[in-house]
Protein backbone atom coordinates (compact mmCIF):
# COMPACT_ATOMS: atom_id res chain seq x y z
CA UNK A 1 0.00 0.00 0.00
CA UNK A 2 1.69 3.37 -0.87
CA UNK A 3 1.37 6.34 1.30
CA UNK A 4 -1.16 7.69 -0.85
CA UNK A 5 -3.63 4.64 -0.78
CA UNK A 6 -3.02 5.13 3.36
CA UNK A 7 -3.56 8.69 3.68
CA UNK A 8 -6.84 7.98 1.45
CA UNK A 9 -7.95 5.00 3.75
CA UNK A 10 -8.08 7.65 6.56
CA UNK A 11 -9.69 10.44 4.84
CA UNK A 12 -12.44 7.72 4.20
CA UNK A 13 -13.24 6.90 7.66
CA UNK A 14 -13.96 10.86 8.73
CA UNK A 15 -14.68 12.53 5.33
CA UNK A 16 -17.73 10.66 2.71
CA UNK A 17 -15.83 9.25 0.08
CA UNK A 18 -12.06 10.64 1.72
CA UNK A 19 -12.79 13.68 -0.06
CA UNK A 20 -13.62 17.39 0.59
CA UNK A 21 -13.37 19.50 -3.00
CA UNK A 22 -15.88 17.47 -5.25
CA UNK A 23 -13.94 19.13 -8.30
CA UNK A 24 -10.48 17.42 -7.31
CA UNK A 25 -11.08 14.30 -7.16
CA UNK A 26 -10.22 11.33 -9.65
CA UNK A 27 -10.24 7.73 -8.93
CA UNK A 28 -9.42 5.49 -7.46
CA UNK A 29 -8.36 8.83 -5.56
CA UNK A 30 -5.95 11.79 -6.35
CA UNK A 31 -2.12 11.54 -4.91
CA UNK A 32 -1.53 13.73 -1.99
CA UNK A 33 0.30 16.98 -2.22
CA UNK A 34 3.27 17.40 0.62
CA UNK A 35 5.15 20.55 -1.16
CA UNK A 36 5.32 23.02 -4.13
CA UNK A 37 7.81 24.95 -5.56
CA UNK A 38 7.78 27.29 -7.86
CA UNK A 39 6.44 25.37 -11.33
CA UNK A 40 6.06 21.80 -9.40
CA UNK A 41 4.14 20.40 -7.18
CA UNK A 42 5.48 16.85 -5.18
CA UNK A 43 3.52 14.29 -4.16
CA UNK A 44 3.51 12.10 -1.21
CA UNK A 45 5.65 9.20 -3.29
CA UNK A 46 8.11 12.03 -4.32
CA UNK A 47 6.81 12.62 -7.55
CA UNK A 48 7.46 16.08 -9.05
CA UNK A 49 4.98 17.40 -11.26
CA UNK A 50 4.95 20.13 -13.57
CA UNK A 51 1.80 22.36 -11.88
CA UNK A 52 -0.33 23.19 -14.69
CA UNK A 53 -3.42 23.11 -12.28
CA UNK A 54 -2.18 25.85 -10.08
CA UNK A 55 -5.01 25.19 -7.53
CA UNK A 56 -7.62 25.45 -10.45
CA UNK A 57 -5.80 28.39 -12.21
CA UNK A 58 -5.41 30.31 -8.68
CA UNK A 59 -1.55 30.02 -7.98
CA UNK A 60 -0.75 33.08 -10.92
CA UNK A 61 2.91 32.42 -9.63
CA UNK A 62 3.33 29.20 -9.01
CA UNK A 63 4.01 27.61 -5.57
CA UNK A 64 5.72 29.42 -2.63
CA UNK A 65 6.77 32.67 -4.39
CA UNK A 66 9.45 33.97 -1.96
CA UNK A 67 7.73 37.70 -2.53
CA UNK A 68 4.16 37.12 -1.24
CA UNK A 69 5.61 34.93 1.26
CA UNK A 70 7.60 37.77 3.03
CA UNK A 71 4.68 39.67 2.75
CA UNK A 72 2.30 37.09 4.31
CA UNK A 73 5.21 36.41 7.03
CA UNK A 74 5.69 40.34 7.99
CA UNK A 75 1.79 40.79 7.98
CA UNK A 76 1.05 38.13 9.95
CA UNK A 77 3.58 38.93 12.74
CA UNK A 78 1.07 41.68 13.64
CA UNK A 79 -1.80 39.68 13.62
CA UNK A 80 -3.67 37.63 11.33
CA UNK A 81 -7.09 38.82 11.42
CA UNK A 82 -9.35 41.91 13.27
CA UNK A 83 -12.60 42.96 13.93
CA UNK A 84 -11.58 45.98 12.84
CA UNK A 85 -11.10 47.07 8.78
CA UNK A 86 -7.57 47.39 8.13
CA UNK A 87 -5.52 49.51 5.20
CA UNK A 88 -4.80 46.77 3.18
CA UNK A 89 -8.42 45.96 2.20
CA UNK A 90 -8.46 49.95 1.06
CA UNK A 91 -5.53 49.60 -0.77
CA UNK A 92 -7.02 46.66 -2.29
CA UNK A 93 -9.99 47.99 -3.09
CA UNK A 94 -7.88 51.06 -4.80
CA UNK A 95 -5.59 48.68 -6.65
CA UNK A 96 -8.59 46.56 -8.02
CA UNK A 97 -11.07 50.06 -8.67
CA UNK A 98 -7.75 51.32 -10.66
CA UNK A 99 -7.23 48.20 -12.94
CA UNK A 100 -10.95 47.17 -13.56
CA UNK A 101 -12.10 50.56 -14.19
CA UNK A 102 -15.08 49.67 -11.89
CA UNK A 103 -15.26 52.03 -8.63
CA UNK A 104 -16.65 50.06 -5.26
CA UNK A 105 -15.75 46.73 -4.07
CA UNK A 106 -16.45 44.51 -1.62
CA UNK A 107 -14.71 41.35 -0.25
CA UNK A 108 -15.08 37.62 0.87
CA UNK A 109 -13.27 34.34 1.10
CA UNK A 110 -14.10 32.41 -2.32
CA UNK A 111 -15.53 32.63 -6.17
CA UNK A 112 -18.47 30.92 -4.82
CA UNK A 113 -19.28 33.89 -1.96
CA UNK A 114 -18.43 36.45 -4.29
CA UNK A 115 -20.95 35.21 -7.25
CA UNK A 116 -23.68 34.97 -3.91
CA UNK A 117 -22.98 38.42 -3.10
CA UNK A 118 -23.03 39.67 -7.04
CA UNK A 119 -26.72 37.84 -7.24
CA UNK A 120 -27.62 39.61 -4.04
CA UNK A 121 -26.52 42.84 -4.64
CA UNK A 122 -28.31 42.62 -8.26
CA UNK A 123 -31.78 41.77 -7.00
CA UNK A 124 -31.73 44.33 -4.12
CA UNK A 125 -30.46 47.02 -6.72
CA UNK A 126 -33.47 46.12 -9.02
CA UNK A 127 -36.14 45.40 -6.63
CA UNK A 128 -36.14 42.30 -9.29
CA UNK A 129 -35.57 37.96 -8.72
CA UNK A 130 -34.55 36.65 -11.41
CA UNK A 131 -31.03 35.34 -12.31
CA UNK A 132 -30.90 35.08 -16.79
CA UNK A 133 -27.69 32.26 -16.76
CA UNK A 134 -26.52 29.97 -19.59
CA UNK A 135 -25.84 25.85 -19.76
CA UNK A 136 -22.82 24.72 -18.49
CA UNK A 137 -21.11 27.98 -16.76
CA UNK A 138 -19.81 27.21 -13.28
CA UNK A 139 -19.88 29.68 -10.65
CA UNK A 140 -19.83 28.42 -7.20
CA UNK A 141 -21.81 25.87 -5.21
CA UNK A 142 -24.42 28.19 -4.20
CA UNK A 143 -28.25 26.75 -4.62
CA UNK A 144 -29.10 30.05 -7.07
CA UNK A 145 -26.50 29.01 -9.85
CA UNK A 146 -26.03 25.50 -9.84
CA UNK A 147 -28.88 23.02 -11.81
CA UNK A 148 -32.29 23.52 -10.16
CA UNK A 149 -32.72 19.65 -10.54
CA UNK A 150 -28.94 18.74 -8.39
CA UNK A 151 -29.85 16.83 -5.42
CA UNK A 152 -30.22 19.13 -2.22
CA UNK A 153 -31.25 22.04 -4.11
CA UNK A 154 -34.85 23.17 -3.24
CA UNK A 155 -37.11 23.42 -5.82
CA UNK A 156 -38.05 26.94 -4.97
CA UNK A 157 -34.59 27.71 -6.19
CA UNK A 158 -35.97 26.95 -9.88
CA UNK A 159 -38.01 30.25 -9.84
CA UNK A 160 -34.81 32.32 -9.18
CA UNK A 161 -33.35 31.64 -12.42
CA UNK A 162 -33.43 31.00 -16.17
CA UNK A 163 -31.11 29.08 -17.85
CA UNK A 164 -30.61 29.67 -21.71
CA UNK A 165 -27.69 27.92 -24.13
CA UNK A 166 -24.60 29.40 -24.25
CA UNK A 167 -23.44 31.44 -27.22
CA UNK A 168 -27.25 31.78 -28.67
CA UNK A 169 -28.22 35.32 -29.28
CA UNK A 170 -31.68 34.57 -30.40
CA UNK A 171 -32.20 32.57 -27.07
CA UNK A 172 -31.44 35.06 -25.01
CA UNK A 173 -33.23 37.73 -26.90
CA UNK A 174 -36.49 35.80 -26.43
CA UNK A 175 -35.64 35.33 -22.93
CA UNK A 176 -35.56 39.04 -22.12
CA UNK A 177 -38.68 39.80 -24.29
CA UNK A 178 -40.75 37.83 -22.56
CA UNK A 179 -39.55 38.16 -18.61
CA UNK A 180 -36.86 40.89 -18.69
CA UNK A 181 -39.03 43.13 -15.95
CA UNK A 182 -38.99 40.53 -13.97
CA UNK A 183 -34.65 39.89 -14.64
CA UNK A 184 -31.83 41.29 -11.93
CA UNK A 185 -29.33 40.23 -14.05
CA UNK A 186 -27.56 38.56 -16.89
CA UNK A 187 -25.10 36.36 -15.27
CA UNK A 188 -21.88 35.87 -17.76
CA UNK A 189 -19.02 33.82 -17.70
CA UNK A 190 -16.96 34.73 -20.94
CA UNK A 191 -14.94 31.82 -21.45
CA UNK A 192 -16.75 28.91 -19.39
CA UNK A 193 -14.54 25.87 -18.46
CA UNK A 194 -17.23 23.64 -17.69
CA UNK A 195 -18.87 24.21 -20.98
CA UNK A 196 -15.45 23.70 -22.68
CA UNK A 197 -13.59 26.74 -22.12
CA UNK A 198 -14.58 28.62 -25.29
CA UNK A 199 -14.74 32.25 -25.16
CA UNK A 200 -18.44 33.18 -26.25
CA UNK A 201 -18.66 35.22 -29.59
CA UNK A 202 -18.35 39.19 -29.70
CA UNK A 203 -22.14 39.25 -30.49
CA UNK A 204 -23.11 37.41 -28.03
CA UNK A 205 -21.19 39.07 -25.07
CA UNK A 206 -22.50 42.86 -27.23
CA UNK A 207 -25.93 41.84 -26.71
CA UNK A 208 -25.70 40.74 -23.49
CA UNK A 209 -24.90 44.01 -22.65
CA UNK A 210 -27.86 45.90 -25.12
CA UNK A 211 -30.20 43.43 -23.60
CA UNK A 212 -29.36 43.70 -20.13
CA UNK A 213 -29.68 47.57 -20.31
CA UNK A 214 -32.87 47.28 -22.59
CA UNK A 215 -34.59 45.47 -20.26
CA UNK A 216 -33.55 47.48 -16.84
CA UNK A 217 -31.31 44.47 -15.97
CA UNK A 218 -27.85 44.30 -14.90
CA UNK A 219 -25.04 42.79 -16.39
CA UNK A 220 -23.24 40.83 -14.30
CA UNK A 221 -19.92 39.09 -15.68
CA UNK A 222 -18.28 36.55 -13.57
CA UNK A 223 -14.97 37.08 -13.95
CA UNK A 224 -13.72 34.40 -11.05
CA UNK A 225 -11.37 32.50 -13.61
CA UNK A 226 -10.65 34.88 -16.38
CA UNK A 227 -9.31 37.52 -14.79
CA UNK A 228 -6.19 36.72 -15.29
CA UNK A 229 -6.76 36.92 -19.32
CA UNK A 230 -6.55 40.55 -19.42
CA UNK A 231 -5.17 43.40 -17.01
CA UNK A 232 -8.53 45.12 -16.36
CA UNK A 233 -9.98 41.48 -16.96
CA UNK A 234 -11.07 39.36 -20.03
CA UNK A 235 -14.72 41.62 -20.39
CA UNK A 236 -12.08 44.35 -21.44
CA UNK A 237 -10.93 42.60 -25.00
CA UNK A 238 -15.00 42.45 -25.74
CA UNK A 239 -15.22 46.21 -24.99
CA UNK A 240 -17.91 45.86 -23.08
CA UNK A 241 -18.79 47.60 -19.41
CA UNK A 242 -20.33 45.28 -16.57
CA UNK A 243 -22.58 46.96 -14.19
CA UNK A 244 -21.17 43.99 -11.54
CA UNK A 245 -17.82 41.89 -12.05
CA UNK A 246 -17.07 38.91 -9.20
CA UNK A 247 -13.28 37.92 -9.13
CA UNK A 248 -11.79 35.53 -6.98
CA UNK A 249 -8.67 32.89 -6.79
CA UNK A 250 -5.62 35.01 -8.61
CA UNK A 251 -6.48 38.29 -6.56
CA UNK A 252 -5.62 36.32 -3.34
CA UNK A 253 -2.12 36.05 -3.67
CA UNK A 254 -2.36 32.20 -2.94
CA UNK A 255 -4.86 32.63 0.40
CA UNK A 256 -8.75 32.42 0.16
CA UNK A 257 -10.33 35.30 -1.59
CA UNK A 258 -13.20 36.44 -3.77
CA UNK A 259 -14.17 40.34 -4.33
CA UNK A 260 -17.07 41.94 -6.09
CA UNK A 261 -16.84 45.08 -8.19
CA UNK A 262 -19.14 47.59 -9.42
CA UNK A 263 -20.72 50.53 -10.24
CA UNK A 264 -21.20 52.69 -6.88
CA UNK A 265 -24.95 52.90 -7.22
CA UNK A 266 -25.37 49.02 -7.50
CA UNK A 267 -22.86 48.38 -4.81
CA UNK A 268 -24.76 51.31 -2.51
CA UNK A 269 -27.24 48.63 -1.61
CA UNK A 270 -24.20 47.17 1.11
CA UNK A 271 -23.41 50.61 2.49
CA UNK A 272 -24.41 50.89 6.14
CA UNK A 273 -24.42 54.51 6.02
CA UNK A 274 -27.64 53.78 3.38
CA UNK A 275 -31.38 52.99 4.92
CA UNK A 276 -32.42 49.47 4.31
CA UNK A 277 -29.11 48.14 3.56
CA UNK A 278 -28.00 44.71 2.53
CA UNK A 279 -26.27 42.93 5.39
CA UNK A 280 -23.13 40.70 4.71
CA UNK A 281 -20.87 39.80 7.03
CA UNK A 282 -17.73 36.95 6.91
CA UNK A 283 -15.54 36.44 9.47
CA UNK A 284 -12.72 36.40 7.53
CA UNK A 285 -13.25 38.45 4.49
CA UNK A 286 -10.69 40.97 3.79
CA UNK A 287 -8.01 39.56 6.59
CA UNK A 288 -5.02 41.13 5.82
CA UNK A 289 -2.86 38.26 5.25
CA UNK A 290 -5.06 37.68 1.59
CA UNK A 291 -4.81 41.51 1.12
CA UNK A 292 -1.21 41.82 1.23
CA UNK A 293 -0.54 38.44 -0.73
CA UNK A 294 -3.02 39.40 -2.84
CA UNK A 295 -1.32 43.11 -3.44
CA UNK A 296 2.04 41.79 -4.21
CA UNK A 297 0.44 39.01 -7.05
CA UNK A 298 -1.29 41.89 -8.65
CA UNK A 299 1.74 43.73 -8.80
CA UNK A 300 3.71 41.42 -10.60
CA UNK A 301 0.92 41.03 -13.06
CA UNK A 302 0.88 43.73 -14.75
CA UNK A 303 0.16 44.75 -18.49
CA UNK A 304 3.54 43.00 -19.53
CA UNK A 305 3.22 40.03 -17.73
CA UNK A 306 -0.22 39.27 -18.48
CA UNK A 307 0.83 39.61 -22.39
CA UNK A 308 3.80 37.60 -21.86
CA UNK A 309 2.11 34.70 -19.69
CA UNK A 310 -1.27 34.60 -22.64
CA UNK A 311 1.27 34.24 -25.20
CA UNK A 312 3.25 31.12 -23.88
CA UNK A 313 -0.28 29.92 -23.31
CA UNK A 314 -1.11 30.76 -27.30
CA UNK A 315 2.22 28.91 -28.13
CA UNK A 316 1.53 25.75 -26.30
CA UNK A 317 -1.96 26.19 -27.54
CA UNK A 318 -0.36 26.24 -31.12
CA UNK A 319 2.19 23.26 -29.93
CA UNK A 320 -0.54 20.82 -28.89
CA UNK A 321 -2.92 22.27 -32.18
CA UNK A 322 0.03 21.13 -34.23
CA UNK A 323 0.70 18.03 -33.01
CA UNK A 324 -3.55 17.26 -33.77
CA UNK A 325 -4.67 17.51 -30.28
CA UNK A 326 -8.20 19.44 -29.18
CA UNK A 327 -7.23 21.98 -27.79
CA UNK A 328 -9.64 25.31 -26.74
CA UNK A 329 -9.06 28.32 -24.63
CA UNK A 330 -7.45 31.46 -24.48
CA UNK A 331 -4.11 33.02 -23.67
CA UNK A 332 -2.97 31.36 -20.53
CA UNK A 333 -5.77 28.64 -19.85
CA UNK A 334 -6.35 25.72 -22.14
CA UNK A 335 -8.37 22.88 -22.21
CA UNK A 336 -7.25 19.53 -23.74
CA UNK A 337 -10.41 17.83 -25.11
CA UNK A 338 -10.10 14.00 -24.58
CA UNK A 339 -13.00 11.05 -24.56
CA UNK A 340 -11.32 9.47 -21.77
CA UNK A 341 -10.09 12.11 -18.97
CA UNK A 342 -9.42 9.98 -16.09
CA UNK A 343 -7.09 7.62 -18.33
CA UNK A 344 -5.87 10.84 -19.88
CA UNK A 345 -5.29 12.47 -16.61
CA UNK A 346 -3.10 9.70 -14.90
CA UNK A 347 -1.03 9.35 -17.88
CA UNK A 348 -0.32 13.02 -17.97
CA UNK A 349 0.49 13.02 -13.95
CA UNK A 350 2.89 9.98 -14.11
CA UNK A 351 4.61 11.73 -16.94
CA UNK A 352 4.70 14.97 -14.89
CA UNK A 353 2.12 17.07 -15.63
CA UNK A 354 -0.69 18.13 -13.14
CA UNK A 355 -3.62 18.80 -15.09
CA UNK A 356 -7.01 20.24 -13.97
CA UNK A 357 -9.68 16.86 -13.89
CA UNK A 358 -11.37 18.19 -16.63
CA UNK A 359 -8.10 18.74 -18.98
CA UNK A 360 -7.92 22.36 -17.80
CA UNK A 361 -3.90 23.74 -17.80
CA UNK A 362 -3.48 27.13 -16.36
CA UNK A 363 -0.33 28.53 -16.71
CA UNK A 364 1.99 30.17 -14.38
CA UNK A 365 4.77 33.20 -14.34
CA UNK A 366 6.85 30.40 -12.33
CA UNK A 367 7.20 28.45 -15.28
CA UNK A 368 9.69 29.35 -18.03
CA UNK A 369 9.49 28.56 -21.82
CA UNK A 370 11.62 25.10 -21.08
CA UNK A 371 8.70 24.13 -18.94
CA UNK A 372 6.19 25.08 -21.06
CA UNK A 373 7.77 23.44 -23.87
CA UNK A 374 7.78 20.21 -21.71
CA UNK A 375 4.26 20.45 -21.05
CA UNK A 376 3.40 20.49 -24.86
CA UNK A 377 5.53 17.38 -25.32
CA UNK A 378 4.36 15.76 -22.30
CA UNK A 379 0.34 16.43 -23.51
CA UNK A 380 1.27 15.04 -26.79
CA UNK A 381 2.74 12.04 -25.53
CA UNK A 382 0.16 10.88 -23.10
CA UNK A 383 -2.73 11.69 -25.05
CA UNK A 384 -1.33 10.01 -27.91
CA UNK A 385 -0.74 6.95 -25.95
CA UNK A 386 -4.26 7.05 -25.17
C1 LIG B 1 -16.35 31.16 -13.12
C2 LIG B 1 -16.30 30.69 -11.69
N1 LIG B 1 -17.10 31.27 -10.77
C3 LIG B 1 -17.08 30.89 -9.48
C4 LIG B 1 -16.25 29.89 -9.05
C5 LIG B 1 -16.25 29.49 -7.60
O1 LIG B 1 -15.05 29.89 -7.00
P1 LIG B 1 -14.54 29.19 -5.65
O2 LIG B 1 -14.12 27.79 -6.01
O3 LIG B 1 -13.41 30.05 -5.18
O4 LIG B 1 -15.69 29.19 -4.70
C6 LIG B 1 -15.39 29.26 -9.96
C7 LIG B 1 -14.49 28.18 -9.53
O5 LIG B 1 -13.81 27.55 -10.27
C8 LIG B 1 -15.43 29.66 -11.32
O6 LIG B 1 -14.63 29.07 -12.25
Amino acid sequence: MTEADALFARAVDVMPGGNTRSTLFVRPHPPYAVRGEGPYVVDSAGHRAIDCNNNYTALIHGHADPEILAAVASVAANGTAFGLPTTYEVEMAEALGARMGLPHWRFCNSGTEAVMMMVRGARAHTGRDVVVRFDGSYHGTYDGVVSTDARGVPGSAAGGSIVLPQNDVGALADAMRRHGDRVAAILLDLMPNRAGLRPVSREFATAARALSTAHGALLAVDEVITFRLGVGGFHRSYGMSPDLVSLGKVIGGGFPVGAVGGRADVLAAFSPLGDGSVGWGGTFSANPVTMAAGMVALRRFADTDVAELNAKGDRLRQQLAGAGLTVNGHGSLLRVMVEDMTATWWRLYEAGVLAGTNGLLALSTAMTDDVVDLVGARVIDAVRTG
